[in-house]
C-alpha cells in the first residue's frame, strides 16, 4: 500500500487531535482509501509535555523548516495558529511544492489571495476544511455538494466557544467570565479568546463561506463585525420570555446587485432549528438556487472534532499528491471570479430587539415612539414591566425590518432625550420567516 508522509507544524490542542485521530483510526483510514497516511515529524516549540500519545523517538522536534524540508514528508499540515509564522511555513511548504492543510481562518481569511496565488503557481494546494465549523465537512458539501447551485444565502452559528458561553449562560444562568474560563479549559477558544468573544473568529469563517460561494476573496472590511462581549443576562432573559435566544450569528445573503454580509449577536426563534443549536455545536444553514434549503451541524471545535476535518483533508491532499492532481482548483477557491460588491452596513435592512432604561414619568415612551416612527422604524411590540429599580423603567421593544442607518440615526436622538436614562441595547433580531432555518 502507498505510504504519504505526514509533517505537522503545531502540537497543540488540534494537532494532538490529529495525532490522536490517525493513532486511533489509521488502518481503518488505510483501507478505506488504499493509502496509509504516516505522521513522519511533528514540530512545536514544546516537545516536553505529555499530550498522551505513544509518539515514536525522533518524530518530535522544534525545528519546523527541517519538518517542511524534509524528504519523507509530502505534506504539511500547519496547525500553529496565528498569521506571521504560520504564513512563513505556509509559504515554505507551498514553494517546495507540498501542499498544505490548515486550520488556520485568520490566516486564509487575510493572505488568502496570495497563499492561493503561490500554491496555483507551484501546482499544489491548500486544503481548509477544518477552518470553518470544526469537525463539520462544510466546505466539502459547499464545493462539491452544491457546485451546481447559486448560493441565495447562509446562515452560520460558526464559533463553538460563543456558542458555549450562550448556551450555559441562558440554561445555567452562569456568568460570563465563569462559562468562558470552561471553554477555554475544554479547548474551543482561540488564543486569545477575544477572537471568539469579538466575532472575529466568527467572521474570519464568514469570510471563507463568502469567498467559497461568490468566487473571490472576500476582504475582512467587508464584514462588519460584533460579538457578544458584555452580554447581559438580563437581554438574555428578556429574549427567552419573548420565545427568542440570543445567537453570534454569520449571516451571508446575495442580494439583487450586492452582497450582505455580517457578524452580529442576534435574537432568533427559539422554534427555528438554528435556536435549537448549543453547546460547541455549529450550523450552517445554505441554500442554494436548485437544490433549495441545506443544512450542516456538528461540533464546530474541539480537539477530535477538528482533528477528524484536518485528517480529511490530509487524505484528499495524499489523493491529489499520488494522482499528481497539481492545484485543485475548487478547493483553494472557486474559479467564478465576480467582482462582488458588498452591501455598506448602513443599507442593511433588519429587524432589532431594543432594551430602552426610560425616566418613570409621563410621555417617556411617547417620546420614544416618536423618534422611531419619524425614522421609518415600525415597532411590532413593546414590553413595559412594572419592576423598577432606582427609577428607571425598563422597556423592550420589537421592531420590524428598518435600515441600519435609521436605527443609528434613532438611537443617537434617543440617547440624547432626557428621559433616556442608560445607554440603550439592541441587537438583530432574525425570524427567519422566509428561510429555512
Ligand atoms: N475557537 C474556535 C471556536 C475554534 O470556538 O469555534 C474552531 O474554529
Amino acid at each position: 500500500m502507498r505510504e504519504i508522509g505526514v509533517g505537522i507544524l503545531g502540537f497543540g490542542t488540534v494537532g494532538a487531535g490529529v495525532v490522536e485521530g490517525l493513532l486511533q483510526n489509521g488502518e481503518l483510514i488505510a483501507g478505506r482509501c488504499g493509502i496509509r497516511p504516516v505522521v513522519k515529524r511533528i514540530a512545536d516549540l514544546d516537545i516536553v509535555s505529555d499530550r498522551g500519545l505513544a509518539i515514536p523517538a525522533g518524530v518530535l522536534t522544534t525545528d519546523a523548516a527541517a519538518v517542511i524540508a524534509d524528504e519523507e514528508v509530502d505534506i504539511v499540515v500547519e496547525l500553529v495558529g496565528g498569521t506571521t509564522i504560520a504564513k512563513q511555513f505556509t509559504e515554505q511548504a507551498l514553494a517546495m511544492g507540498k501542499p498544505v492543510v490548515t486550520a488556520n481562518k485568520a490566516l486564509l481569511a487575510d493572505h488568502g489571495a496570495e497563499l492561493y496565488a503561490l500554491a496555483d503557481e507551484r501546482d499544489t494546494g491548500i486544503y481548509y476544511e477544518a477552518a470553518v465549523g470544526g469537525g463539520i465537512p462544510v466546505l466539502r458539501a459547499q464545493r462539491e455538494g452544491l457546485i451546481g447551485n447559486r448560493i441565495e444565502h447562509i446562515f452560520g452559528i460558526l464559533n463553538g466557544t460563543c456558542n458555549y458561553i450562550l448556551t450555559r449562560m441562558e440554561l445555567e444562568g452562569l456568568p460570563f467570565d465563569e462559562v468562558l474560563a470552561d471553554a477555554q479549559a475544554l479547548g474551543y477558544a482561540e488564543t486569545p479568546p477575544d477572537l471568539d468573544i469579538d466575532g472575529i473568529d466568527t467572521a474570519h469563517k464568514a469570510v471563507l463561506l463568502a469567498s467559497m460561494a461568490y468566487g473571490a476573496p472576500v476582504p475582512m472590511e467587508a464584514c462588519p463585525t460584533s460579538g457578544i462581549r458584555g452580554l447581559s443576562k438580563e437581554d438574555i432573559l428578556n429574549a427567552d420570555e419573548l420565545g427568542y435566544r440570543i445567537k453570534l450569528l454569520a449571516i451571508i445573503k446575495q442580494l439583487d446587485d450586492a452582497v450582505e454580509l455580517s457578524v452580529e449577536a442576534a435574537l432568533v426563534p427559539k422554534s427555528a432549528m438554528i435556536g435549537s443549536v448549543n453547546d460547541s455545536f455549529n450550523a450552517v444553514f445554505m441554500k442554494g438556487d436548485i437544490v433549495d434549503d441545506t443544512m450542516y451541524y456538528g461540533r464546530g471545535a474541539g480537539r477530535l472534532p477538528t482533528g477528524s476535518a484536518v485528517i480529511s483533508d490530509i487524505m484528499e491532499a495524499a489523493a491529489d499528491v499520488i494522482q499528481e492532481a497539481g492545484t485543485p482548483t475548487g478547493i483553494t477557491m472557486m474559479r467564478e471570479r465576480e467582482v462582488l460588491s458588498y452591501l455598506p452596513a448602513d443599507e442593511v435592512r433588519k429587524r432589532c430587539y431594543l432594551r430602552l432604561s426610560l425616566a418613570d414619568e409621563p410621555g417617556a415612551m411617547a417620546q420614544v415612539m416618536h423618534v422611531l416612527g419619524e425614522h421609518s422604524i415600525n415597532v411590532a411590540s413593546v414590553v413595559q414591566k412594572e419592576q423598577h429599580s432606582d427609577g428607571l423603567v425598563p422597556v423592550v421593544v420589537l421592531t420590524e425590518q428598518a435600515r441600519e442607518r435609521d436605527f443609528c440615526e434613532a438611537m443617537k436622538r434617543i440617547v440624547g432625550l432626557s428621559i433616556c436614562l442608560a445607554e440603550p441595547v439592541r441587537f438583530r433580531l432574525e425570524d427567519f420567516e422566509d428561510e429555512g432555518c
